[in-house]
């Protein structure tokens, strides 16, 4: 592999630094960066929360959060000590503008690191803290700010947290991470449209006939049920990543891939998604949520159940979209996913278009249409289905087969979590890789209107056993098109 190129030395302040995101994906992307040698020594992280924890017992929470997930001896790993040695902690009720803020001033002192505020906090603290931030002229020039998704939870909340934070820092101080933009499969998508022209001539409602993008989970709300509770599946998953997949997919070949290029074709999709009102709403979109069931052999509790109360909220979400541009006139993407489903894997399926004549008439099999599956994980690979003549004497017999790329296979390599990339991206102040305000708001509006159509059409909550593919009434949308999720 190439040598990793160093990023300049940094001071990063993780607000939310005990809290699950912090301590399951930013601290342990920073250590791999860290081994790697990718952090210069002179950096920082000053992890910021509530808790009284002296910076010992952060340490020792972090080594303890990382060892849960990650199978390596830290006793004698030097770049453990050495990593440690970079962690600061600084109680701090950051929503508090009287609070210790003072003991965060001296942390920063007269560095000249470049600056990085890391916000892993509730959405609803987004806008305070910046303005806490401003108000202790911690926010010197150059400095940069990360939100987390979702920012806020409409478009009205979207759109006051993207004013108010942006008083205090500029649009291109803002890193807005959806983290699915970070996933190296994810970035492969623009390189297989636009680095190859076999794709792009028939990439349109010629040669497609419909797209789908599955985001499937095995996995419930876990620990973080008191906040998908409030959310539900279009929220947590459509309005952002399913969204942000979408518009790779279907936007229009940018002349460049400067970030704000990219960023106004995304923007262009969305401002095209057809409205879904509420005369179409049970026919669009299905939303539901899981019963008890059981998940590779072993039984599942329902959704109510693992939360301890009644809910009305969806854990399972399938959209029929549609973009009215001349592109992709009558093609729909339809878009799914869910929590306990049968298997974690994230999919998109470009369907085309079916031979306009069958000369093969063959003795047995029938021409299928060709399809092109992106697997974005867990194994990532690119395979496209073909019509194939199955070898032997005889009649003619057709087979489907698939032209297999397979990232293990091809490249034999490790790449780094979409975190590692994401945090080196915003020390490098790439902005390609993050939500620029407008393309979060657009995609808000199209959700608010889902979420308004539910309520006015008192939309049915349909239920679906842990361990499958969701409820009859999302296999049943296509069913109604004459198609059928793959
Ligand atoms: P948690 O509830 O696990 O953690 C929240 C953190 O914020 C804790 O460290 C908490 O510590 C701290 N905190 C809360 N209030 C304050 C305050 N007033 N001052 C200082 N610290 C405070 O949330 P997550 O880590 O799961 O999520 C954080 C953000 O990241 C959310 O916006 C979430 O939607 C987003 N996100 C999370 C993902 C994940 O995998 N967890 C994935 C994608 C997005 P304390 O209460 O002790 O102060
Ligand atoms: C997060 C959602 O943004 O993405 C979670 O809040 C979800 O609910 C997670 O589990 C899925 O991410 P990944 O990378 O595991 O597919």
């Amino acid at each position: 592999m190439a040598a990793l190129v160093p990023v300049e030395p940094f001071d990063l302040a993780i607000f939310g630094a005990t809290g699950d995101l912090a301590l399951g994906k930013l601290l342990p992307s920073l250590f791999h960066r860290w081994c790697d040698r990718q952090i210069p020594e002179s950096s920082r992280i000053i992890a910021v929360a509530r808790d009284e924890l002296d910076d010992d017992a952060f340490r020792q929470l972090v080594r303890q959060r990382y060892l849960d997930g990650h199978e390596r001896n830290l006793d004698e790993d030097s770049n453990w000590q050495a990593f440690a040695e970079r962690l600061t902690y600084v109680p701090l009720n950051a929503a508090d503008r009287d609070g210790s803020w003072d003991k965060l001033q001296d942390v920063f002192g007269t560095s000249e690191n470049l600056r990085l505020f890391y916000l892993a906090l509730p959405p609803s603290l987004y806008a305070p803290v910046s303005e806490n931030l401003a108000h202790h002229a911690l926010n010197v020039p150059g400095s940069r700010i990360v939100l987390e998704k979702p920012i806020g939870s409409n478009f009205h909340t979207a759109r006051e947290i993207n004013e108010r934070v942006g008083a205090v820092f500029g649009e291109d101080a803002i890193f807005r991470i959806d983290h699915y933009l970070g996933k190296e499969s994810v970035q492969n998508l623009l390189i297989l449209r636009f680095g190859n022209f076999l794709f792009e001539p028939m990439w349109n409602a010629t040669g497609i006939d419909h797209v789908q993008i599955t985001v499937a989970e095995s996995v419930g709300a876990g620990k973080r049920a008191s906040y998908y509770d409030t959310a539900g599946a279009l929220r947590d998953m459509v309005q952002n990543h399913l969204l942000q997949l979408m518009c790779l997919v279907a936007m229009e070949p940018p002349s460049d891939l400067g970030a704000d290029t990219v960023r106004t074709e995304k923007l262009k999709i969305l401002q095209a998604l057809r409205p879904i009102g509420r005369a179409e709403i049970t026919d669009k979109v299905i939303r539901a949520q899981y019963s008890s069931g059981a998940i590779k052999g072993v039984a599942v509790p329902g959704y109510q159940e693992e939360l301890g109360s009644k809910s009305g909220t969806e854990t399972f979400v399938s959209v029929k979209a549609e973009i009215d541009n001349w592109r992709w006139a009558g093609v729909p993407f339809y878009l799914r996913t869910g929590k306990r489903m049968s298997r974690r894997y994230s999919e998109i399926v470009i369907q085309f278009k079916p031979v306009p004549h069958d000369v093969v008439q063959a003795d047995s099999g029938k021409i299928q249409p060709n399809r092109l599956i992106i697997r974005l994980q867990p194994d990532e690979a690119v395979r496209l289905m073909l019509m194939t003549k199955d070898p032997g004497p005889g009649g003619v017999r057709l087979r489907y087969v698939p032209l297999n790329l397979s990232y293990a296979d091809t490249f034999e390599k490790d790449y780094p979590d979409a975190y590692e990339r994401l945090l080196m991206a915003v020390i490098r102040g790439n902005l390609g890789l993050f939500m620029r305000r407008d393309e979060v708001e657009a995609a808000w509006r199209w959700t608010d209107r889902i979420l308004q159509s539910w309520e006015d059409a008192q939309s049915p909550l349909q239920t679906y056993p842990a361990g499958t593919d969701g409820p009859t009434a999302s296999a049943l949308m296509l069913a109604r098109d004459n198609r059928e999720w793959f």
